[in-house]
């Protein structure tokens, strides 16, 4: 019986472990975890979600203190269109946390960074560039395009000096959001390095609808690795969502996969970045207390525990401070969403706004919990401790698990000593 040990997966001049730890947006795919897959062989992600607030708290830079004093005068207005976003400090809050990480990296594997083009930023073209342009300034390994179609993303890079050594990689989830993506980027020459294929038991945003339990990973996976070979397009295909062990991987690496992305086993790792007591949330739930729903203004369906305290809030919009999904005419839904509540409870203090989320704000607080569908079965991976909590496991342990388990078993951590 194989193990996914038995298989590389070859990115360039690299042999890596075919395992990919998926970006977690705000900070949760910290960098210890994604220098973590680096030194075992394989790649781990950052993301540059919410780069500016990740860079005030690991950093000590001032970036979200600064613009919301700059911006005070519009906390009241509805209209959100005069915040924007100051290109030069982004760039420099990329390249603050991309030259920590990769000064950091030990180890064969790689690091790449999560960029999700929903992050529109009231500017989405502009700020994308400075995105994209100031990770690959920082020695990035790599980028996987997230979050949205990008088809113009790769455009908007083409005279980087890096741009066909950096790996560049896109995650779709039809056949169609691929054969979009190459159509529209043909006239660059350059073939996306690696495709991510999301099917709908992932977590984070879905790229389906509410009907995403109709689909089926293994099902777009078959029909892309058919398409390529049919057009003799040799790209590495790692399919995501919902693969929970080793053997789960193998499955797909048989099919022809190259490799596969995998992120909600590491939500209860000691190097991700949701707090101790969020990842005890994560053990907990079980597989009623997960939903997929239509809160996040970004359009996209997205999973989460349903006791998210996130959800329901009705915290006054903070683009001042944040506005990373402000689209390019200064809005979110999010904000129509909460004026339409003040409106209609006008002597209510504190309101409730049930249909979206101010998603900067209960990102950056840890008050959304996305996860995978399988999150239920955490409690599995771990052992509980006797007063009721679940022991935290090292990225080591689960990256070994996934790279040489078999027969769909899942490793047990060695139990932890007991204060004495
Ligand atoms: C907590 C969490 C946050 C996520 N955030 C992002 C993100 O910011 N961008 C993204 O492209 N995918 C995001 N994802 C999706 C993962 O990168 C990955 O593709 C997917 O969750 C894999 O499925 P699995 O969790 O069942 O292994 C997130 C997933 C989780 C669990």
């Amino acid at each position: 019986m194989k193990r996914l040990d038995d298989f590389r997966l070859r990115m360039g001049q690299h042999e890596l472990v075919p395992l990919m730890i998926g970006g977690m947006g705000v900070d949760i795919s910290s960098a210890d975890l994604a220098l973590e897959a680096a030194r075992l062989g394989g790649i781990g992600h950052i993301s540059d979600a919410m780069i500016k607030t990740v860079a005030d708290r690991r950093y000590k830079t001032k970036y979200v203190k600064n613009k919301q004093a700059l911006y005070k005068a519009n906390v009241e207005s509805h209209d959100k269109s005069e915040v924007k976003f100051n290109l030069g400090h982004l760039a420099e809050a990329t390249r603050l946390h991309v030259e920590a990480t990769m000064s950091r990296k030990t180890g064969p594997g790689q690091i790449f960074i999560n960029c999700m083009e929903k992050l529109t930023m009231n500017a989405p073209k502009e700020t994308l560039k400075v995105r994209l342009g100031a990770a690959m300034d920082a020695g990035i390994d790599g980028i996987s395009l997230a979050a949205g179609l990008h088809l113009g993303s790769l455009a908007l890079i083409e005279d980087h000096p890096r741009f066909r050594d950096v790996r560049i990689g896109i995650i779709v989830s039809s056949l169609r959001a691929l054969q979009l993506f190459l159509k529209k980027n043909a006239r660059l020459n350059r073939l996306p390095d690696f495709v991510v294929v999301e099917g709908p038991l992932a977590g984070g945003h879905l790229g389906f609808g509410m009907d995403w339990a109709q689909y089926d990973l293994a099902t777009i996976v078959a029909e892309i690795l058919a398409w390529l070979k049919a057009e003799q397009l040799d790209i590495p295909v790692l399919p995501a969502g919902g693969i929970f062990t080793g053997s789960d991987a193998v499955r797909f690496m048989e099919m022809g996969a190259a490799g596969v992305q995998v992120a909600t086993r590491f939500t209860v790792t000691r190097e991700c970045g949701l707090p101790a007591e969020v990842k005890q949330e994560y053990f907990k739930a079980s597989e009623d207390d997960i939903e997929v729903n239509q809160i996040s203004p970004t359009g996209y369906p997205m999973r989460m525990i349903k006791a998210s305290p996130g959800i329901g809030d009705g915290i006054r919009p903070n683009c001042e401070a944040y506005g990373y999904l402000l689209d390019a005419n200064g809005q979110c839904a999010y904000i129509t969403a909460y004026n339409r509540e003040v409106a209609a409870h006008p002597d209510e203090r504190r309101i409730s706004v049930k249909d979206k989320t101010c998603l900067c704000t209960q990102m950056r607080n840890f008050a959304i919990w996305t996860c995978g569908q399988l999150a239920w079965r955490l409690k599995d991976t771990t052992l509980q401790r006797p007063d009721g909590s679940y022991q935290l496991l090292s990225a080591e342990h689960v990256f070994k698990d996934y790279q040489f388990s078999t027969e769909g078993r899942i490793a047990q951590p060695a139990p932890e000593a007991l204060p004495a």
